[in-house]
């Protein structure tokens, strides 16, 4: 079957598949650059052993040096164990207990009472960088200034890449800071940095100190601002959906709320990758060298596999959603996410009455670090 070639699509818009012809799952958008939407072709790319992320023209790796996103095969598999300590179960359990708790309570707080048009600039990150910046042992009085140098880095995630001095001035200033703050803060033995060098001493994984440092760096970009834009997401769909928010006391109907949020608002709308050869997929050759921009947001409302797929739908299955991405790449922070999305919803339905969206121009921002903007949230205490 030939590939629908289409010239026009507006990859700079959230959920470009939309403008995608139907009843096709790959789609050669220019000379290239190949499009994948439907969900089992989506989760067969980001699976294929002849699909690769390293690229010496990524913008991404340009910034930040080689980088745990930007790594294939056993360089990937060192970026990775340098990160598991961080992510294991305990340190996960230490957080839930400890830190978790006093940044959404601190957070629940500020937000009584209040109507906002601004919830994701002014308090979707609180959480996100309270605990990423504690886990790397950074000052929480600089929290402020690291999100405004993390934010702009989102775009050199996206397809295509915005590049600009900007972008590459925040990149260098947030290694730097991290390595004045590892300086300042030596032999803690807790925070990120230190937890990784020796991770890396321990097992004699052989990345220099550089690739440590973007590695720490990547951490910070991925674990901040992917779930910023959740926790956005999060709010809006409680203000928007007709279910009283004592419902969310129920763990078992919190965990399937938050699956469909990350269904219906993945954080990361597209995932970007190489052919390392050519590749025949849903009939489709791709070919080798032609960038592979999966579409998550795609595969996770493909209605031949989830139902009135616009729809938040409690209680459905959601196995085949794939927010975290799936493959060697697949989000080694899914776990922690999911933890601290669990409790701040908890906490959230405990504290307010009701949480209303009483404006919305139903617009949504950004591919990398998606989410609902222009709307306006009333959290009503009880
Ligand atoms: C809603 C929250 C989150 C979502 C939706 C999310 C989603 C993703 C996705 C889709 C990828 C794969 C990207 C790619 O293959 O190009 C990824 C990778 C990654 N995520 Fe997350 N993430 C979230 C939270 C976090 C958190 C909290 C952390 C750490 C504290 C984290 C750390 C990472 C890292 C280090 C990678 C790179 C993995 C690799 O390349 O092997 N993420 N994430």
């Amino acid at each position: 079957m030939p590939a629908v070639t289409t010239r026009t699509a507006p990859l700079t818009e959230p959920n470009w598949y939309r403008h995608l012809p139907a009843g096709r799952d790959v789609h050669l958008l220019h000379e290239g650059v190949v499009a994948v939407t439907g969900n089992d072709a989506v989760h067969q790319i980001l699976a294929h052993p002849a699909v690769v992320a390293e690229h010496p023209l990524k913008a991404s790796s340009r910034a930040l040096g080689p980088n745990v996103l930007d790594a294939d095969g056993p360089q990937h598999r060192a970026f990775r164990a340098l990160l598991a300590p961080v992510l294991s179960a305990g340190r996960i359990d230490d957080y839930a207990r400890t830190l978790m708790p006093r940044l959404i309570d601190d957070l629940t707080e500020e937000l009584a009472g209040v109507r906002t048009n601004e919830f994701d600039a002014r308090y979707a990150h609180r959480i996100p960088y309270g605990l990423v910046c504690a886990v790397l042992g950074i000052d929480t009085a600089l929290e402020e200034r690291f999100h405004t140098l993390t934010r702009p880095l989102a775009q050199l995630l996206d397809y295509p890449t915005v590049e600009t001095p900007q972008t590459h001035r925040c990149a260098a200033e947030l290694l730097d800071l991290i390595e004045e703050q590892r300086i300042a803060r030596d032999g803690s033995g807790t925070s990120l940095l230190e937890t990784i060098e020796r991770t890396r001493d321990r097992k004699a994984i052989t990345l220099s100190d550089s690739e440590v440092r973007s590695t720490a760096v990547l951490f910070f970009i991925a674990g901040t601002e992917t779930s910023s834009a959740y926790i956005t997401s999060l709010v809006y769909c409680i203000g928007r959906t007709v279910f009283g928010l004592e419902e969310l006391l129920d763990s078992e109907v919190r965990a399937h709320f938050l699956e469909e949020v990350l269904r219906l608002y993945p954080p990361v709308q597209t995932v970007v990758r190489f052919a390392a050869e050519d590749i025949t997929l849903d009939g489709v050759t791709v070919p080798r060298h032609s960038a592979i921009l999966a579409s998550i947001a795609a595969a996770n409302r493909d209605p031949r596999v989830f139902a009135y797929p616009d729809r938040l739908v409690i209680g459905r299955d959601t196995k085949r959603s794939a927010p975290f991405a799936v493959g060697a790449h697949a989000c080694p922070g899914a776990v922690l996410a999911k933890t601290e999305f669990g409790l701040l919803t908890a906490r959230l339905a405990e504290r307010f009455r009701e949480i209303a969206v009483v404006g919305d121009e139903r617009r949504i921002e950004s591919q990398s670090f998606s989410h609902p903007v222009d709307f306006t949230v009333h959290f009503r205490v009880k």
